[in-house]
């Protein structure tokens, strides 16, 4: 099927600039040495980007391994033939494990039941399972006290099949400041969690912490893999991290977005001036006012708070009017006395010479770049463009 005949029943779809991803991957790369393993995010269908397809770019331009949060997105890359290590970082329900250990996942564990039934799932499927034990640092999420890693560790050694291939954590409060003595002391507990496990002769091959902020401000942080999320789609992980970069500035990192979510004009109108707009009449107009009918939604991710944006057509910004709707938002477009039916309508990305970026649309949300790709309804397609 031509993509035209695909598009032509989608009410929007997301255009994933395959050049910007690959482009991502080997500034990181880069800034990496060469022994240093690169574990490419993709949960939250590789932040909204398109899981399969993503995950492929991805390999193609360098990752070695990948990372989920859930089974069945492992589940999916291994039935699409992707043969790459998996790391799952989310929880793994007990009775999942033994299709985890099937599928070769790497599981991150910190409590002995999950321990107990992945030695069992191995031990039945006659396989090396292999688990990172996550160890808490300060984020007091997912994580084995730092006082009890060894004790933990020994006691997954009494498991033959399972291997101890990692030692992870993550931190807190490294994107959202420009101080990071909160990460440095997560970096001491990390590394003094490694001490112990070396004292205790337990050996640990991968030692992992970095997402994209540490990746890119702290080289101490590399071990021997990094886990690189929301800067891989071309994305800052704030504007905290962007000025401490420029502040540093050591090396010549560039970040190319790869994502451009599209629809199309539905309807145009004329509406009088004095008219209100929308739900709960929060618009009226202050004059004659063209209006362009848009035909997406909250439903599919264009969050409510987003009410005070604008979208762009033909290269030019349409403020949003009124409240946005389940599935419409109205746009004012006239001073674009140009644009017409089923013209092409930008809710994030470039058009001529103007840019939304998912940080600003995030501003208008109240919230982050990662909530605002990641929300994109998965049903609305992703076409992988060069
Ligand atoms: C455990 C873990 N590692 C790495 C990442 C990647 O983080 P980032 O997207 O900030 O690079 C995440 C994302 O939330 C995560 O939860």
């Amino acid at each position: 099927m031509g993509l035209e005949i695909l598009l032509m029943a989608e009410l929007s779809w997301v255009e994933i600039l395959k050049s910007a991803l690959k482009n991502n991957i080997k500034q990181f790369k880069q800034i990496i040495s060469q022994d240093t393993l690169l574990c490419a995010c993709i949960k939250a269908h590789a932040y909204g980007h398109g899981l399969i397809d993503t995950a492929k770019i991805f390999l193609d331009a360098g990752a070695d391994w990948l990372s989920v949060n859930a089974l069945y997105e492992a589940r999916a890359l291994r039935t699409s033939g992707i043969t790459a290590p998996l790391f799952i970082l989310g929880y793994v329900a007990c009775e999942d494990i033994p299709e985890a250990v099937k599928l070769d996942c790497r599981v991150v564990v910190y409590n002995r039941e999950t321990v107990k039934k992945i030695g069992k799932a191995a031990q039945q499927l006659g396989k090396t399972a292999r688990v990172h034990i996550k160890v808490e640092t300060g984020t007091n999420r997912q994580g084995v006290p730092l006082s009890e890693v060894v004790d933990f560790a020994r006691y997954i050694q009494q498991y033959s099949r399972i291997e101890i291939e990692g030692l992870a954590t993550h931190f807190a409060n490294i994107e959202d400041t420009t101080d990071h003595s909160y990460a440095q002391l997560q970096m001491q507990r990390f590394a003094q969690a490694a001490d112990a496990l070396g004292t205790a002769d337990i050996r640990i091959p991968l030692k992992h912490c970095a997402n994209s902020a540490a990746t890119i401000l702290f080289p101490q942080t590399h071990y021997q893999m990094v886990r690189v999320g929301i800067a891989s789609y071309g994305m800052w992980p704030s504007q905290e991290t962007f000025v401490s970069y420029v502040k540093e500035k050591k090396n010549n990192f560039t970040l190319m977005p790869a994502f451009t979510w599209k629809t199309r004009i539905a309807q145009i109108k004329t509406v009088a001036a004095g008219e209100y707009i929308g739900y709960g009449c929060t618009y009226k107009t202050s004059h004659e006012t063209r209006l362009a009918i848009v035909p997406v939604g909250y439903y599919d991710g264009y969050d409510r708070g987003m009410s005070g944006g604008y979208v762009l057509i033909q290269g030019k910004r349409a403020a949003v009017r009124g409240r946005i709707c389940m599935n419409i938002i109205m746009a004012e477009i006239t001073d674009i006395p140009e644009a017409k039916l089923e013209d092409e309508v930008i809710l994030i990305g470039r058009s001529g010479d103007e840019f939304i970026s998912a940080e600003l649309v995030a501003q208008w949300a109240g919230t982050i770049n990662y909530e605002i790709t990641t929300r994109v309804n998965e049903r609305i397609p992703r076409i992988v463009v060069d």
